[in-house]
């Protein structure tokens, strides 16, 4: 019996594209696994009205880890419209399966590495080095909202709330309600990982991003408990940042921050704009991880247009695999396979378009696996 199985979840648009190049690459590094695929995506909406279908949620079970691709999301009314003509108008909502597979397996952290690759044309600057770590279960993402607005709801609130004078005479469907949920535990948590890695990996210190100063209760939760947690890490510094002013910052130095911690929202749009700055989304990759199960995934979308082309660029995705063999506690063949992408990133022979390259997916990925050294 081979010793890992891995769900293997290819998605839809590019995912199967930048998951066959996983695969070569996986195959390259002999890792001793299976990989038993599992159904989600755009297509199992609009056919059975579920992304993540149950079957794909028991596999998840019974899985040592999962790798994941891409996936189409639209709005709520789009979405209903290409639901199969006798699933509409039962209420289906479509989420992201994605954010349900963080929730439902309690995926709490989101790690998101980000290294200026030498000899990457696409750089913002050489050297940069740093790891994201995104709360990834609650926030503005734990899909408690409104709209309409039961009117229940807006008699409580404005008993509770001052501010919610102005909204209170609205009609439910004048506007729309969003509620950022962010508890003690979860900003506990995810802040002791950061500081955790920083301790481990010899980082000296840890950025935490917020908005404390406006969004009082949540943010202010937030940074409360990290200082809570900073205090029992002498050796690495706490620096504290409002998420406006870090856009900025590293835009501007982003060799002054090694580590940074964020609320879900904010951390899922500052590693967009750190994954900008070692080459765009073709190099963001991206863990999320729980105490049992984790999920790895390049954090670019599923850009339709390009599906089935081959010709995106897998360095995020076989970066996000090489991120599981990490996690699976493969390390040496994750080092090795983390040199062969560098190898291949500054030979430049074997580059997709976005790097100015003329090379097909599947080609970047067979470029990897024989520079792999095993
Ligand atoms: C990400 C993505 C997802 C998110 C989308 C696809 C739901 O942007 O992983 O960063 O918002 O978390
Ligand atoms: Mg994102």
């Amino acid at each position: 019996m081979a010793q890992y199985r891995i769900a293997w979840l290819a998605g839809d648009g590019i995912g199967k594209d930048v998951m066959d190049a996983a695969r070569i690459v996986l195959d390259a590094v002999r890792l001793d696994a299976t990989y038993p695929p599992g159904d989600i995506g755009w297509e199992f909406w609009c056919r059975e009205g579920d992304a993540l279908p149950t079957r794909t949620v028991e596999l998840l079970r019974g899985v040592d880890a999962a790798m994941f691709g891409a996936i189409t999301s639209k709005p709520a009314r789009a979405a209903e419209a290409e639901l199969a003509p006798e699933l509409r108008g039962k209420g289906l909502v479509y989420r992201s399966p994605i954010v349900r597979m963080r929730q439902m397996f309690d995926l709490y952290i989101c790690l998101r590495p980000c290294k200026a690759y030498p000899g990457n044309p696409l750089n913002f600057k050489e050297g940069i080095n740093l790891v994201i770590f995104r709360e990834n279960t609650e926030d503005l993402y734990a899909g408690v909202e409104f709209s309409p607005v039961p009117p229940e709801l807006s008699a409580v609130l404005a008993k509770a709330s001052k501010p919610f004078a102005p909204f209170k005479d609205l009609a439910s469907d004048a506007y729309a309600v969003s509620c950022k949920v962010n508890t003690k535990k979860g900003s506990e948590r995810i802040v002791r990982a950061a500081f955790e890695y920083a301790k481990q990996d010899d980082r000296k210190k840890v950025t935490v991003v917020h908005k404390a100063n406006v969004v009082r209760a949540t943010d202010g939760l937030f940074l409360e408990e990290a200082r809570k947690v900073a205090a029992e890490y002498p050796g690495v510094q706490m620096d504290e940042a409002n998420v406006d002013a870090i856009c900025m910052w590293l835009l501007k130095n982003p060799m002054s921050y090694e580590v940074l911690v964020a609320p879900n929202l904010y951390g899922d749009i500052i590693s967009d704009l750190a994954a900008q700055m070692v080459g765009g989304l073709g190099f963001g990759c991206s863990g999320n991880i729980g105490d049992k199960l984790a999920v790895f995934e390049p954090s670019h979308g599923s850009a339709p247009k390009y599906a089935g082309m081959y010709k995106v660029n897998p360095i995020a995705t076989i970066l996000a695999a090489k991120m599981m063999l990490d996690w699976l506690g493969e390390t040496d063949k994750a080092t090795r396979l983390e040199q062969a992408v560098a190898a291949v990133i500054c030979d430049g022979k074997a580059r997709t378009y976005d790097m100015g390259g003329t090379s097909t997916t599947l080609e970047v990925a067979e470029a990897v696996a024989r520079e792999y050294k095993g």
